[in-house]
């Protein structure tokens, strides 16, 4: 197989787009796309300050190197969740991200979840009936909280994280199995700022997870291999598989399936995204972040909770 461009030994044939090519050009085209995307689906303009949301996995750590690259503005948000389980999974991805900003000379906040709230993700979701259903509630509910905060307050102007085409695919299948239509309402590559939301953009939501694992390989992007140990048996692994499987059959379904949704939505086969009204939306008391709770946010509740049954629970995890 050989580049299409230049004639070279492929690196990467992508049988979903009938192109292949080199390393070089393969490392020119996957940002060229990630800007096009930013450009069509209005993600950001080139003065705005980005805060990207990076895990220590290939798909933030590229979006970063990219955005860079792109000659954006963009600082890096690393928060860490306390996941040990044996193989030190956060401090690795720490790691990761942390090395990462280092050698390419970029700014990278961080949020140590038990040092600033007083438990681990694994103990919070112990403590909770959140963690009935799967450490994996009560950590989105806490990332999306911080990403929110550290992002409006500190004035950037869009919060990006590294979704894939595989991420978005995967999600969007659950939600069209159940007919979320509320979910799927609000599910794209951009979420517009709301009343103390600020903007989220998903630059790489049209890009396979294979491309973006060849783009930190190619570029010699040092990231964490492992998936987070909590997720695993996560259905959303399970619907992955499934599309993957599909994928394998027929080249370019997951992306056909993803945009031909986009297209579906915008002909109007959805309500409009704002499904809560503004004036249900009010400061949380407790931590000024919106909420459509009577009381303190979700944020806030279960964090209390947590607290007290810890203190309850006496020293020692
Ligand atoms: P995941 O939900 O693990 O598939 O991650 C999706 C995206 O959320 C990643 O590409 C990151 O942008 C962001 N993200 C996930 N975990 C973290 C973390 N611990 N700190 C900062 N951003 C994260
Ligand atoms: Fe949140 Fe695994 S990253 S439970
Ligand atoms: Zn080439
Ligand atoms: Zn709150």
């Amino acid at each position: 197989m050989k580049c299409r461009k230049c004639g070279a030994k492929a690196a990467l044939n992508m049988r979903q787009h009938r192109l292949a090519l080199c390393a070089e050009h393969f490392l020119e085209w996957l940002p060229d796309q990630t800007q096009r995307f930013i450009q069509k689906y209005r993600m950001f303009l080139p003065e705005e300050r980005i805060l990207v949301a990076v895990s220590g996995g290939k798909d933030s750590l590229s979006l970063w190197d990219i955005l860079s690259r792109l000659g954006y503005s963009a600082d890096g948000l690393y928060i860490d969740l306390g996941i040990d389980h044996g193989t030190g999974y956060s401090t690795v991805s720490r790691q990761k991200a942390a090395a990462f900003a280092e050698s390419h000379m970029l700014k990278l906040l961080i949020v140590d979840v038990p040092a600033t709230l007083g438990a681990s993700i694994p103990t919070a979701a112990r403590l909770t009936h959140r963690g009935a259903q799967k450490p994996c509630s009560v950590c989105g509910m806490t990332k999306r909280h911080i990403m929110n905060r550290m992002a409006r307050d500190l004035g950037y102007d869009v919060l990006a994280t590294g979704h894939n085409l595989d991420d978005e695919a995967a999600v969007l299948f659950g939600n069209t199995l159940t007919w979320a239509t509320g979910y799927l309402a609000r599910q794209g590559p951009v979420l517009d700022a709301e009343t103390g939301f600020v903007r989220k953009v998903k630059p790489f939501c049209r890009l396979y997870e294979r491309e973006t694992a060849a783009y930190a390989l190619l570029r010699g992007i040092d990231y964490v291999y492992e998936e987070c140990p909590l997720a695993d048996g996560a259905t959303s692994i399970f619907y992955k598989d499934v599309l993957s499987r599909m994928e394998t059959e027929r080249p370019g379904i997951k992306l056909a399936f993803y945009l031909s949704f986009l297209q579906a939505r915008l002909g109007g086969f959805l309500a409009a995204p704002s499904s809560i009204a503004a004036s249900e939306m009010h400061p949380c008391p407790a931590c000024g972040q919106p909420t459509t709770s009577v009381d303190v946010c979700s944020f806030c509740r279960t964090w209390n909770a947590v607290r007290t049954r810890r203190e309850a629970e006496g020293p020692g995890e």
